[in-house]
């Protein structure tokens, strides 16, 4: 992908593939859209799939797969054990990280699972430069407790900060400095999921490399969205520009003692694993938990058909034509939307365009959701269905009360290569309309609420009938377009 300038004037993102398989989508009448939002209990992961439009709700294991890996997928080598294709995919991730070893696990959270079984004990801290929710909720149950060290203006919804998801490297020298309890490990997020797919810089993590290494304590990257990193590195980091992505990927991996990473995102495929080298303390221990936990040491939980679409997709994640795709969209939309005034995070990141619901929906309390409400109002909208990244994303503190998130977004993903312009361009529509009608949207309350990651399986409703006034205004300036 690369902006192309049109004989009008305007730039647009141009696509650097082809559509060969499609899949049949439906647009719902807004009253149809209203009674399954309430069905599903105003929880936009409760909806059916065939009742949604643009699935804008992640870029987790959604992204369109390419004509080669679907070739290699047919030609997989199918074993319990020492399975040909298991090797290919070490050898790919020997190639790209410089680490011999891969211990597969069936997406994400098995890593992290492991992780955290391995390494945290009750009392330890965990200091990192943003956390995920899955991340913390397994660190959290090992009794650890994270300590979030982002830079100055990462949180900022609007700051000029190139690099939010960068380290406070002078925080993180004197926490480790200074510590007076056990740190197993730091931790860096790659594409800083939560506050907006953002950024740190190649210079930012080999600092934090340095000071984890002047302390003895082992440094753990979360390369789940490292791709829009590496894009975002070669971008915007000046002593990168002349760097390829594959040597960019190679910069970072060196400053790390373990990666890992969701193949649902990094990889286009499905899966996930864990890389180390081969003189690494942890290779062992990490090997006995992966075969408890996730499934023997050549599959981890993953058929060989993935593995075989995850080698070819790191290939690919190493073309720069190919990890732009969704960055530019992203970066389209967040310039239209910004044009149109709508509140969204800037410097746009990857991953998503995500609004700020506090200045969209400023009349909303926390205690409402905020960016919960305001997802289930772009569904009533356009059939969108996006994310909401905020405080209904917070478990509740021991005590019973909220814990209130520093951001309310609504994350608005752009799985790759999956959308069109003329899709994306709806979606602007649609999120405009919703602005120029923001004073009608209302909050949201628990009618179940899970005690753990309670935003996927939790129930709610409308604080008011806010929603059937929504739906009729809707139809009063649409008219019987959908
Ligand atoms: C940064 C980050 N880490 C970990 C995960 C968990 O991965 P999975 O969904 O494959 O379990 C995700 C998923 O969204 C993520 O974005």
């Amino acid at each position: 992908m690369q902006e192309i300038r049109l004989f009008s004037g305007e730039n647009i993102p141009l696509e650097r593939h082809k559509v060969r398989i499609v899949q049949k989508l439906e647009l719902q009448p807004v009253e149809e859209r209203l009674l399954k939002l309430q069905e599903a209990s105003n929880n936009l992961y409760l909806l059916k799939n065939r009742d949604v439009y643009l699935d804008m709700l992640t870029d987790s294991g959604v992204n369109a797969m390419s004509d080669k890996q679907l070739a290699a997928m047919m030609d997989a080598d199918d074993a319990y054990a020492g399975s040909e294709t298991f090797f290919q995919l070490e050898e790919k991730i020997n190639d790209l990280f410089g680490m011999e070893h891969f211990l597969p696990a069936h997406q994400g959270r098995g890593c992290e699972k492991v992780i955290a079984d391995l390494l945290v004990q009750d009392g330890d801290l965990l200091p990192m430069n943003y956390h995920f929710t899955t991340t913390r909720a397994h660190i959290v149950r090992c009794g650890g407790e994270v300590l979030e060290l982002l830079c100055a203006g990462g949180e900022d919804p609007n700051s000029d900060q190139l690099f939010k998801g960068n380290m406070d490297t002078a925080a993180l020298r004197e926490t480790l400095q200074n510590r007076k309890r056990n740190i197993p490990f730091v931790r860096m997020e790659a594409g800083a999921n939560l506050i907006g797919g953002q950024p740190f810089s190649l210079a930012n993590l080999q600092e934090t490399a340095e000071i984890c290494r002047e302390e003895g304590i082992p440094l753990i990257l979360d390369a789940s969205l490292v791709q829009d990193n590496l894009y975002f590195i070669k971008k915007r980091e000046e002593s990168c520009h002349n760097l390829s992505i594959r040597e960019i990927m190679r910069a970072i991996a060196d400053c790390c003692d373990i990666i890992y990473f969701s193949a649902r995102k990094f990889g286009f495929a499905k899966g996930g694993g864990i890389a180390v080298r081969k003189d690494s303390p942890f290779l062992g221990p990490l090997q006995e938990l992966i075969v408890l936990n996730e499934g023997f040491l050549t599959y981890g939980g993953m058929s060989v058909r993935e593995m075989a679409a995850i080698t070819v997709g790191l290939e690919e994640s190493m073309d720069e034509s190919v990890i732009s795709q969704g960055p530019e969209f992203i970066e389209y939309m967040v310039g239209e939307l910004t044009h149109l005034g709508v509140p969204v995070v800037t410097p746009a990141g990857g991953l998503g365009c995500h609004l700020n619901a506090k200045e969209f929906v400023a009349h909303l309390p926390a205690q409402q959701y905020p960016a919960a409400a305001l997802a289930s109002a772009l569904y009533i909208a356009g059939s969108i269905r996006g994310m909401e990244r905020g405080t209904l994303s917070e478990d509740r503190n021991p005590d019973g009360s909220e814990k209130l998130a520093s951001m309310e977004l609504l994350r608005l993903a752009v799985p790759r290569r999956v959308f069109t312009l003329s899709q994306i361009k709806y979606c602007i529509d649609r999120v405009h309309w919703l602005w120029q009608n923001r004073e009608l949207i209302g909050g949201l309350r628990f009618t179940r609420e899970p005690k753990i990651l309670r935003f996927f399986t939790g129930e709610l409703e409308a604080t008011s009938d806010w929603q059937e006034n929504l739906a009729v205004r809707f139809r009063q300036d649409f008219g019987d377009s959908l």
